[in-house]
């Protein structure tokens, strides 16, 4: 690595308390794992040159919200052409979705993805109408396989990411493997849609084509102001959250498959919490926790992007309580004596990051539920 290396960006931090949106230069030098802030407006240090080796250099790329001392930062644009030169090729991104013939295996899949070296940056589970399915695939108007196309892309939830990685449009349609999944088992076994799909059209999984198609499909999802596909929130439903230290360690994957054994995930997105949003989100705990518990519990969800998921009994039976089951006790090390089969136990660390968040009381799933779905933004 070069010596004195400085990656450079232009960030936004949204003010929770006044509102207002301050601009930084970021900072950052990736050999001695240190940030620098300088706030743009009034021309002077904000932070000086710090230590902070949380900031993973994979999450430096447009569009990324980094968390910099419990301060989320929006990557806006390059700051010196370097860092463009430098980042562009490395941040390629491009649209993925899991199709409804695929979406019980949602888990191993999301799986692949992460042991492949994506980014998951932007990640919503929807549930197309037929028009938004024709509208996503314009492209093929007019085609002879376009009417069984969009009945089978409405007839089920999908989950659309945006993936980032270098070179992440091949990349993504080497996994996938060829668009007929019985060419696919033929030619590229291991792939996606050889494992996944069943035919052409059945096929489990898309990926855009080239980069222009990508960001289309991409705005498609997740461009301001839209919402395509939107999920209806049943009843008796909880909420599991997979916690930031999961979602970083590229472990989301496994819990939802975990998941997907014993119930119905029915909705699903990722966030990037701030301050207040998980303060509040946890305010129940305020009074219960000693304060610093309460504190490191709303820093570990600020400190990155979490996956919110809905999830449902398979007979509609109320879903609390026998969730809380599968994600174990509160603590992980308890949980390792005492339930080691729990998702706790499996994949937390310690009462903190503790794998995943649960819903607690009956009462409390369909308000958690809908503070997630129908409250608060997903990434954008
Ligand atoms: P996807 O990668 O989502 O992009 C377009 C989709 O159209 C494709 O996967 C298939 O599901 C479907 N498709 C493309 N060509 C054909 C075809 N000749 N016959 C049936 N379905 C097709």
């Amino acid at each position: 690595m070069a010596a004195n290396l400085r990656y450079c960006f232009i960030s936004e931090w949204l003010d929770p308390a006044s509102g207002i949106l301050w601009k930084y230069q970021l900072f950052y030098y990736p050999e001695s794992k240190e940030v620098e802030m300088v706030d743009i407006k009034n021309r002077r240090h904000f932070l000086k040159r710090t230590k902070y080796e949380e900031l993973k250099p994979s999450l430096l790329f447009l569009g990324s919200v980094v968390t910099v001392f419990s301060r989320q930062l929006k990557l806006t644009e390059y700051g010196d052409e370097f860092t463009r030169n430098r980042m562009e090729s490395q941040s390629e991104r491009t649209l993925a979705m899991i199709k409804p013939d695929a979406y019980k295996n949602m888990g191993k899949i999301i799986n692949a993805i992460c042991q492949s070296g994506f980014l998951i940056s932007k990640l919503r589970i929807g549930k197309l109408s037929k028009e938004e399915a024709g509208e996503f695939y314009a492209v093929h108007a007019g085609k002879p396989f376009v009417d069984r196309l969009t009945d089978f892309m409405s007839s089920g939830r999908v989950v659309a990411m945006e993936l980032v990685a270098p070179g992440a449009i091949r990349k993504w349609r080497e996994l996938i493997g060829p668009t007929d999944s019985n060419q696919a088992r033929a030619e590229a076994p291991g792939s996606l849609r050889a494992q996944f799909g069943t035919d052409k059209t059945f096929n489990a999984c898309h990926g855009s084509d080239a980069p222009d198609t990508a960001a289309e499909e991409c705005n498609f999802w997740f461009g301001p102001g839209r919402y395509p596909g939107k999920c209806d929130l049943a009843a008796g439903t909880t909420l599991c959250l997979v916690k930031p230290h999961l979602v970083a360690d590229g472990a989301a994957g496994l819990v939802i498959d975990l998941i997907q054994e014993s119930f119905e995930v029915t909705a699903g997105g990722l966030y990037n919490l701030d301050r207040n949003a998980a303060a509040e989100f946890l305010e129940v705990y305020k009074g219960v926790l000693p304060a610093g518990d309460f504190n490191s519990m709303v820093e570990q969800l600020t400190s990155g992007a979490c996956i919110a998921l809905e999830v449902a009994d398979r007979d509609g039976a109320d879903a609390v309580e026998p969730f809380r089951q599968l994600a174990g006790p509160l603590d992980p090390e308890l949980g390792r004596v005492l339930r080691p089969a729990s998702l706790r136990a499996r994949f937390g660390l310690d009462a903190v990051r503790n794998g995943v968040h649960c819903t607690d009381l009956p009462e409390d799933g369909v308000l958690e539920v809908n503070y997630f779905f129908t409250i608060l933004p997903t990434a954008s």
